[in-house]
């Protein structure tokens, strides 16, 4: 039996950064107000020739570096995003040329916000039945194009940015559990409501924009939130008390502090980003992470919970030993 364990992680975010002063500039909203109910401070957004893929090269570099692995041993490649370079090739197939990487799988995973967590449990499941050996997963997002930067129920909550981890097959866990779900219902509090087969005049007019319904969004995340806790200890007969580390996709801090709460967990054992990137979409889970590995805050051996809930909507985890 195979398992896949995180040989090492990368991260990158584009240079220019938006602070809550700036955003007082373009809509009518405050700093205090951003602050006090989202934790966002600051956001960095990718510049205009800037793409999801520019973001995940770096990304993916580093988290190769850091697992001491050649490019050439990478046989998977997967990108979450929902904000891809273009309609294909899939960015994750452009990541590859860039990687100068030839012949392996590579394949993009749509599930917004969620994303990163669904590659990751693709990737798992692909190491574990032997597909794989050591797969590359990035998740990179270029949000602020599809953000409407006259709304400011929207504009104040995303960022860019790409994280990155390398996964390679193990005799030892590493991944112990992942657990996905969806539920199209809900398509209507959370969406760009046009793309390539709908609405693709509005794509082409730079008018296609994310739309939700916050606060329902907000109530929806930190039940569904709470649950998939509940689920992933119930499954493999954890109690709350043998989680190392929460990483939790970085939308809200009230979410974060509602789902940390659920796990009697305190804010010192959880990874905060959101205060310095805002919510990256597909990119916050690996960006977190990268963060706390690198300035040494998660150590081998740990127990990590990573969640996410997203447009869709989309929600999931994966428990694991880092
Ligand atoms: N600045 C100032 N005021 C704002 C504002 C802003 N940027 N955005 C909204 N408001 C106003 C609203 O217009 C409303 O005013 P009103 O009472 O006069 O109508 C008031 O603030 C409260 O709005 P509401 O939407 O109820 O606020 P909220 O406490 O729910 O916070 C969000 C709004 C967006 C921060 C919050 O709902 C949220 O984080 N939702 C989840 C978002 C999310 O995580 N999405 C991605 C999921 S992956």
């Amino acid at each position: 039996m195979n398992y896949s364990r995180i040989a090492g992680t990368g991260s990158y975010l584009p240079a220019k950064v938006l602070t809550n002063r700036d955003l007082e500039k373009m809509v009518d909203t405050s700093d205090q107000w951003i602050r006090e109910r989202t934790g966002i401070e600051k956001r960095h957004i990718a510049a205009a020739d800037e793409t999801t893929c520019d973001l995940a090269e770096p990304a993916a570099r580093r988290a190769l570096q850091a697992a001491k692995v050649d490019s050439g041993e990478i046989d998977l490649i997967i990108v979450a995003t929902t904000t891809p370079d273009q309609v294909f090739p899939s960015t994750a197939c452009l990541l590859q040329q860039r990687l100068d990487i030839h012949g392996c799988p590579a394949f993009d995973v749509q599930a917004v916000c969620t994303g990163f967590v669904y590659a990751v449990a693709v990737a798992d499941n692909f190491i574990r039945t032997g597909s794989a050996r050591c797969a590359l997963v990035v998740g990179a997002e270029t949000f602020s194009r599809i953000v409407d930067w006259s709304d400011r129920g929207t504009s104040v909550l995303f960022g860019d940015g790409a994280g990155a981890v390398v996964l390679k097959a193990s005799k030892e866990p590493g991944i112990i559990s992942t657990h996905l779900h969806a539920d199209g219902a809900y398509e209507s509090l959370l969406r760009v409501p046009a793309g390539v087969s709908k609405g693709y005049d509005l794509v082409q007019e730079g008018g296609a924009y994310t739309e939700m319904r916050g606060n329902e969004v907000f109530r929806m995340a930190v039940t569904t939130l709470g649950r998939i806790v509940d689920e992933t200890l119930q499954a493999n007969g954890l109690q709350k008390t043998d989680i190392d580390w929460l990483i939790p996709h970085q939308a809200n801090i009230r979410i974060i502090q509602a789902t940390a709460r659920k796990l009697r967990m305190p804010m010192e054992r959880v990874v905060v980003t959101v205060s310095e990137h805002g919510n990256t979409s597909a990119a916050s889970v690996p960006l977190a992470l990268d963060v706390a590995v690198r300035d040494g805050r998660i150590q081998r051996g740990e127990t990590l919970l990573m969640e996410a809930f997203g447009g869709g909507f989309t929600w999931g985890s994966v428990l694991l030993k880092y």
